[in-house]
């Protein structure tokens, strides 16, 4: 594997005649943008610290899939970083789907016409006045909000996971109370619509077409049911990053709906799960990452001995 550093201006930086402190030095170094490059398995996995409201760098209509999980508004603690920039640290939800919806704005910019985007996401169980709980509705108005952009909401499936949040007994054994064990989150299926009519497999050539073939049982394994049971990733001390997905999720999305050579990208890209599955299964990745005390995770993520145990 070969790691490359690539370091430019996203803008120029301000000039200041004095000295600049610490405060200033920050200010600065955020500027920059830091581009990684891993090769890998013939790929190359590509990844911005960065903000992907702005993905300035990825040309319009250059990207294949999208495969992703947003940071939810200020309910998990991704990081310190509370400038606007790590959209996991908004307190308005109003506020927080306007921020996450430039993404999604930048995302159908670069999304080839007639390919798809994958978001998972769930409705949020969340303490009310401290004392009992209440439910938002994240999934519907991200369809929503996508479909204003102009994404074709194709369908919903759901992810069954094997250990969701276990909710305690409630008034057992007095009905009433009864508290569900939450056990699925969403993974929403949109595509961006392709009106002219351009051949969205153009480019790839009949061998790549060949040897990105699936087999029946595979393709079985997707079809029969828009009800997909996937293990999580460990919770808890044994977890190293605050919300990874499973890995099994991207794979199945990677195999299913692109092809060899193609490019993938993950606008939040965590611990990298999404790059780690592309790289095993030879597509191209992209991602941004806002908080560069993830760059560990990440890099041991796409060491090439944590790839052979891709399974799917
Ligand atoms: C739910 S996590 C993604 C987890 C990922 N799927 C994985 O498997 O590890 C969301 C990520 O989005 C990042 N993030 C928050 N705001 C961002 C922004 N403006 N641009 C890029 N990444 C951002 C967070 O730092 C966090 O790592």
């Amino acid at each position: 594997m070969k790691t490359k550093y690539i370091t430019k201006k996203k803008k120029s930086p301000k000039q200041n005649k004095f000295a600049p402190g610490q405060a200033k030095i920050r200010e600065l170094q955020e500027e920059y943008l830091v581009k990684k490059e891993f090769k890998i398995n013939s790929t190359t996995q590509s990844i911005y610290f960065s903000d992907s409201r702005n993905m300035s760098e990825l040309k319009d209509n250059s990207v294949h899939l999208m495969v992703t999980s947003p940071p939810y508004f200020n309910v998990k603690e991704y990081s310190k970083d509370y400038s606007g920039k790590d959209l996991g640290n908004i307190d308005d939800l109003d506020k927080w789907f306007e921020e996450i919806n430039k993404v999604w704005q930048e995302v159908y910019r670069v999304v080839q016409p007639g390919r798809k985007i994958f978001i998972n996401i769930m409705n949020l169980p969340v303490k009310y006045n401290d004392v009992s709980f209440r439910t938002l509705n994240l999934v519907g108005k991200t369809i929503d909000s996508c479909e204003k952009i102009g994404f074709i909401f194709k369908r919903d499936i759901v992810w069954h996971k094997t250990n969701g949040v276990r909710a305690h007994f409630g008034t057992y054994p007095y009905p009433g109370g009864l508290l569900l064990n939450n056990m699925h989150e969403f993974i929403l299926e949109f595509e961006k619509p392709n009106p002219k009519k351009i051949d969205k497999y153009g480019h790839l050539t009949r061998e790549i077409k060949e040897k990105s073939k699936i087999s029946r049982d595979f393709w079985l394994s997707l079809k029969n049911s828009d009800v997909w049971l996937m293990k999580p990733e460990k919770s808890g001390e044994g977890r190293t990053h605050i919300a990874p997905f499973a890995l099994e999720l991207p794979s199945r999305l990677i195999r299913g709906y692109s092809y060899l050579t193609e490019t993938i990208l993950d606008p939040f890209v965590g611990s990298g799960t999404t790059l780690k599955a592309a790289a095993s299964l030879g597509r191209n990745g992209i991602g941004y990452e806002i908080n560069r005390d993830f760059e560990k995770i990440i890099d041991d993520n796409l060491n090439p001995k944590q790839l052979e145990l891709v399974a799917v």
